[in-house]
C-alpha cells in the first residue's frame, strides 16, 4: 500500500500503556429504548442499569455486552442537563470512549502534563465488590476519554450500577472486540489532533491517506491512523478536503455541529454469519453496486469465502501486503446522519480498506442525494 510521509514517530510511546478498549457511553434521547435496540438488532447481552432505583435522579444508564465490547446508553431524567444539553446540541452520539489501564493517576498525570485538558480529576468509587479508580481528559469536540483502573473490582460494571437480568435476551451475533473507532474533525483539524495523540497520548501514526486516496468525482476527505503501542487502540482522525459537492465529513459535522465519533469498527470471526443475523434483525447496510463484485477476486487474490454469498450481503473485501479483510457499514443508527457502525473481519491484513474508498463513499453519496445534503 502506498502511503504518505509518517509526521509522528513509528513507535508508541509507553508513558500511557494501555489494555484495551473498557466502554463507550452513548448520550441518547431513549435509554431503555435503544438497550432494546442494541439487545434485538445487534445481539448485545444485557450487563448493568443505574438510575433511580439505584439511587441516580438525573440520569439512567443501561450497560449492554457482547464479548469485549461495553455499550453504555445514557439519558436525562430531567430537565436542563448536561446530557440533555448535549443531546439537544448533538442528537445521540458517543460522548465517553473509555481506556483500560492498570493505573488511571498515572494516566492522567503523564497526559495532563502533556497538554491534556483535565475532565475528570481522579476518582475512587467503591462498592461491596471493590473499588475503581476513573479519571478523564478531554479529546475533540465535546467527546472525552476516561481512563478505566478496575484491578480491585469484579462486580457487573462499575460500582454505582446493579446487575440487569432481564428475560428478553436475544442471541449474539459474534462481534467480539472494537477494532478501531473514527472520529471526524473540522477543516484543517486532522493534525491539531494527531499532534494530540502523538504527543498527548504517545500514539504513534500508522497510516496516512490524502485526498487522492479518498475521493470520487464529487468529494473529498484525508484520513490519518493513530496507534497506541500494543496496538489494541486505533483511532483513524478524518477531516474533509476541498471536492465539488459536500463531502460526508461536512454532512457530520454540520448535524452533529463539530467534531465526534463517525463510525465504531467492531470485529467478528465470521462476517457472513454475523452479517446474516444482522441482516435479519433489521439492521441497514449501505450497498455497493453488484458491479463491485465483477472483478473483485482479479483485485484481491483467493478468498476463504463463497464469492455469491459476500455478493448476496454486501461485504467487502480489501488486501494488504499481510493478507486481507472484509468489511461493512451500517447507514447511519440515528436520525441525524453522524454515528454508524462498520463489521469488520481481519484476515491477516492490519490496513483499513483503502480499496474499498472509492466504491464506499460513492455509496455514501447516493445517500447524501437522498437526503438532500450532498
Ligand atoms: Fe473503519
Amino acid at each position: 500500500m502506498e502511503t504518505l510521509e509518517l509526521e509522528f514517530p513509528t513507535k508508541a510511546q509507553d508513558f500511557l500503556p494501555l489494555k484495551g478498549t473498557d466502554y463507550l457511553e452513548l448520550y441518547v434521547g431513549n435509554a431503555r429504548q435503544a438497550a432494546h435496540y442494541f439487545q434485538t438488532a445487534f445481539g448485545f447481552q444485557p450487563l448493568a442499569h443505574a438510575g433511580l432505583e439505584t439511587g441516580l435522579h438525573d440520569r439512567e444508564s443501561y450497560v449492554l455486552v457482547q464479548d469485549k465490547i461495553r455499550l453504555v446508553l445514557t439519558s436525562p431524567l430531567t430537565k436542563d442537563t448536561a446530557i440533555g444539553r448535549h443531546l439537544d446540541r448533538h442528537g445521540d452520539g458517543v460522548r465517553v470512549v473509555a481506556l483500560w489501564v492498570n493505573d488511571a493517576v498515572q494516566a492522567y498525570e503523564e497526559t495532563t502534563k502533556r497538554g491534556a485538558k483535565p475532565f475528570l480529576k481522579p476518582t475512587v468509587e467503591e462498592d461491596e465488590w471493590g473499588r475503581v479508580v476513573r479519571s478523564g481528559i478531554h479529546t475533540y469536540g465535546e467527546t472525552v476519554h476516561v481512563f478505566v483502573e478496575r484491578t480491585a473490582y469484579d462486580g457487573p460494571f462499575l460500582p454505582g450500577f446493579k446487575a440487569w437480568k432481564p428475560d428478553y435476551r436475544p442471541a449474539p451475533v459474534g462481534l467480539r472486540y472494537v477494532d478501531h473507532m473514527v472520529g471526524n474533525v473540522g477543516w484543517d483539524e486532522m493534525n491539531v489532533w494527531t499532534k494530540f495523540y502523538a504527543e498527548v497520548m504517545g500514539f504513534s501514526q500508522l497510516v496516512s491517506f490524502d485526498d487522492k486516496d479518498i475521493s470520487t468525482d464529487y468529494t473529498a476527505l484525508m484520513s490519518k491512523v493513530m496507534s497506541n503501542g500494543n496496538g489494541r487502540i486505533k483511532f483513524p482522525i478524518n477531516e474533509p478536503a476541498e471536492g465539488r459537492k459536500k463531502s460526508q465529513v461536512e454532512e457530520y459535522l454540520d448535524f452533529y455541529d463539530g467534531p465526534g465519533i463517525q463510525h465504531i469498527a467492531v470485529a467478528t470471526n465470521d462476517i457472513v454469519e454475523t452479517v446474516t443475523q444482522l441482516k435479519s434483525r433489521g439492521v441497514e447496510f449501505l450497498q455497493v453496486p453488484k458491479t463491485y463484485y465483477d472483478d473483485l477476486l482479479g483485485r484481491v487474490g483467493h478468498i476463504d469465502e463463497e464469492l455469491n454469498e459476500l455478493r448476496k450481503l454486501g461485504i467487502l473485501v480489501d488486501r494488504d501486503e499481510e493478507g486481507y479483510l472484509l468489511q461493512i457499514f451500517t447507514k447511519p443508527i440515528m436520525p441525524r446522519p453522524t454515528l454508524f457502525f462498520e463489521i469488520i473481519q481481519r484476515k491477516g491484513a492490519k490496513s483499513f480498506g483503502k480499496g474499498n474508498f472509492k466504491a464506499l463513499f460513492e455509496a455514501i453519496e447516493r445517500e447524501q442525494e437522498l437526503r438532500g445534503t450532498l
